[in-house]
């Protein structure tokens, strides 16, 4: 892709999304790098996209990273399903085995709500560092039903998300993966206001976690994700 950018072969980029993520049933699970796969996915490669990426993005420009309200591992948010992040440093989250009772999985959301927190500190810095014109903002499109996202997580889980998240989509509380995905589309293209380094949560910009705002932490793992 990056040869095809430099080539002129692709438009000009102004917009990247980074919606990949996964959610485990434990916190053992090792990447093809060693690294625990939870953090390897939602918050290591998220970093090596972006850094490979940035340099080739044109004015005006919006990156997305889609986290979740499940940072703030608290019973308002998630329901009592989600334990609170644990963040430890990068050097421990993101190893195999970091969180108590590792096969466990307890461990396995400690683990996701971890990394989810690692993704907007991810964001708070780059927002420090990307150029004027060049947004970088998180998005939590909050319960999505009808994804794959519970497929490793657990028969529990894969129960709730089956039979009952589905029930929910009569609230406002639940998406379908079409409307999340076209309030990620409003993000990216601008059509959401979003000062730079925000958190979005749905269609409105929000506060993410108090955790969530420690730029020393920020700093920590920026230069952590620097030397993977
Ligand atoms: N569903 C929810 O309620 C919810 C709530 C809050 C946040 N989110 C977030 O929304 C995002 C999308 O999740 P989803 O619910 O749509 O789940 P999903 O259907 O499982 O989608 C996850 C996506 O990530 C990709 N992916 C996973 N591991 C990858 C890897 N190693 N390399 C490349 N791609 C990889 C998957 O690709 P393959 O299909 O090819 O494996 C898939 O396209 C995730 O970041 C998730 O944390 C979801």
């Amino acid at each position: 892709m990056e040869g095809l950018l430099d080539a002129g072969e692709l438009p000009p980029l102004h917009g990247v999304v980074c919606n990949a993520g996964v959610h485990l049933s434990n916190a053992l699970t090792t990447s093809a790098d060693g690294y625990e796969l939870t953090f390897a996915v939602n918050v290591i490669a998220t970093h090596v996209l972006l850094r490979r990426l940035h340099a080739h993005l044109r004015k005006p420009a919006r990156i997305v990273v889609t986290v979740s309200d499940a940072h703030f591992g608290d019973l308002r948010h998630t329901g009592g399903t989600m334990p609170a992040p644990h963040w430890a440093g990068p050097e421990i989250v993101s190893r195999p085995g970091a969180f108590d009772r590792p096969a466990r999985i307890r461990a396995g959301r400690r683990a996701y709500t971890t990394s989810k927190l690692g993704g907007i500190h991810l964001v708070h810095e780059w927002a420090r560092r990307l150029p004027d014109g060049i947004d970088i903002v998180s998005y939590n499109p909050s319960l999505v039903s009808g994804t794959g996202l519970a497929r490793d997580a657990g028969r529990t889980l894969q129960l709730v998300m089956t039979w009952i998240v589905p029930l929910l989509l009569v609230t406002p509380l639940v998406d379908t993966p079409r409307a999340a995905g076209g309030r990620l589309a409003d993000v990216v293209l601008g059509r959401t206001h979003a000062p730079t380094g925000s958190y979005v949560h749905r269609d409105r910009v929000a506060r993410s976690s108090a955790e969530s705002y420690d730029a020393a932490r920020e700093e920590e793992l920026w230069d952590w994700l620097e030397q993977v």
